[in-house]
């Protein structure tokens, strides 16, 4: 089949409404970490700390994005897509994490809302991808103190009031089981904390203050879309053996269940309450119910299943799998399980696939980058969505990760996951084979659509 007949095929299964965008977040490629009155965030303290980060880089200039604005903004009109998923830095608007909003700062967000409207493009904002104000951290102890929650509502409400008369799509937090799992229990994110009972008590605060969120935002304006991402992945026993079976389970209930149930069913999950004992949450009355509000959509970031074995916790790849540069296992019908199983086992709101990518070691050659690998990455878990559709799940858009190269948090510049190249020393953007692909399925998608249109 010819590529151009491939992707009228590929883009004739999705519906004429599905929004096609691209991701990033604000720590990963805004820079200017300490200009305009910004604050630090747990992230530019945690870069500080020797041996965290592989290649000991932080955020300071990332991709520079705050100062390149407007040239960032064409790059993605240049795609033609129709959405941006972008986050807000907490502390570059409130430095301290409450009080008064920055000027400088907020103006930022503004000519980011205008400059896509401009262009014709839907903003999608995220308030929190991992950069809380540091002195919520060192002062207050950061999401393991349950006042962060009431902090957060409070940022939530601002933001709703300052841009919520030109963005629609807000979304609360972004993966909160990494804030959580990673950065408190595992320790390998900002803030680096090694502590389940931290980390589960974080965990709950975190989901606490998107519901706080959520009724903050709604009552400041009633016309908002609000939503929340989460990380899903299908988890899979490695093997028959009972203890990888229950690990599995375990795994699925911690990393699944646990946030699915909170946020759709109103409880946690009996069987990981049991299993936490000691380490479970203090929780207090109304919790549950502020946490369940009705969302309006919900994110889903896929990259890979988990795959359950004992000594590796949350396991991102079989043993021999094809992976991606992050050692991340490639398993596209695994993403057509996992939502097709959230669609039989939840009464869901509609979905949209915020983030999905990978990373691979690109090369320039000739001015161009050939990433076939990252361009069948995404063709194939678009197409893993098609056929999710073609089940009945209702997915209404998808974003790539990433617009850009970026600060890939514990693995710094290490790993590229854009479809624009950045080049580090100069900050040249150069359009990846990949991205080439997307631009054209956009346009495809716009022709076959148009065409349809008019022949009904
Ligand atoms: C997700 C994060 C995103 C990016 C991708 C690769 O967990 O939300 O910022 O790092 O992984």
């Amino acid at each position: 089949m010819s590529d151009r007949k491939s992707l009228d095929e590929l883009s004739r299964r999705f519906p004429a409404s599905f929004l096609w965008g691209v991701a990033s977040s604000a720590f990963q490629i805004e820079g200017a970490s300490a200009v305009d009155g910004k604050g630090a965030s747990i992230w530019d303290e945690f870069c500080r700390l020797p041996g965290v980060i592989a290649d000991g880089s932080d955020g300071k200039i990332a991709c520079d994005h705050y100062h390149r604005l407007e040239s960032d903004l064409d790059l993605i009109a240049q795609l033609g897509v129709g959405a941006y998923r972008f986050s807000i830095s907490w502390p570059r608007i409130q430095p301290t994490g409450r009080g008064e909003v920055v000027g400088p700062g907020m103006d930022f967000y503004n000519r980011l809302v205008d400059g896509l409207l401009e262009r014709d493009i839907e903003p999608f904002a995220t308030l929190y991808h991992w950069d809380l104000p540091n002195t919520l951290q060192r002062e207050h102890n950061g999401w393991a103190d349950r006042n962060t929650a009431y902090r957060f509502a409070e940022y939530a409400a601002l933001v709703a009031d300052r841009l919520g008369d030109r963005v629609r799509s807000f979304t609360t937090h972004n993966e909160p089981w990494v804030t959580a799992t990673i950065g408190h229990e595992l320790g390998h994110f900002a803030p680096g904390v090694k502590d389940r009972a931290v980390a589960m008590q974080v965990s709950h605060h975190c989901l606490l203050s998107h519901g706080l969120a959520m009724k903050a935002m709604r009552s400041s304006r009633s016309n908002l879309e609000l939503g929340i991402v989460l990380n899903l992945s299908p988890v899979y026993s490695a093997t028959d053996s009972p203890a990888d079976t229950i690990l599995a389970a375990r795994e699925d209930g911690l990393l699944v269940r646990w946030y699915m149930d909170a946020l759709l069913r109103g409880e946690y999950p009996a069987d990981i309450l049991e299993y936490l004992a000691a380490d479970a949450p203090r929780t207090q009355d109304g919790d549950a119910q502020l946490i369940a509000q009705p969302l309006d959509f919900l994110g889903v970031n896929y990259y890979n299943p988990i795959v359950s074995v004992a000594g590796r916790p949350f396991s991102p790849a079989r043993e021999g799998a094809t992976v991606t540069d992050m050692g991340w296992e490639v398993a596209p019908a695994n993403f057509t399980d996992l939502l097709m199983r959230l669609d039989r086992d939840y009464d869901l709101p509609p979905l949209f696939i915020t983030e999905n990518g990978a990373a691979y070691p690109d090369l320039v050659i000739d001015g161009g980058v050939q990433d076939e690998d990252r361009r069948a990455y995404i063709e194939s878990h678009i197409r893993a969505i098609a056929d999710a559709i073609d089940e009945g799940v209702d997915v209404r858009g998808y974003f790539v990760w990433s617009l850009l190269d970026n600060f890939e948090w514990a693995a710094g510049y290490t790993k590229r996951f854009g479809i624009y190249y950045v080049d580090y020393e100069t900050q040249a953007r150069i359009l990846k084979q990949s991205g080439f692909w997307y631009k054209d399925l956009a346009a495809a998608f716009e022709r076959t659509h148009e065409f349809i249109a008019e022949r009904t």
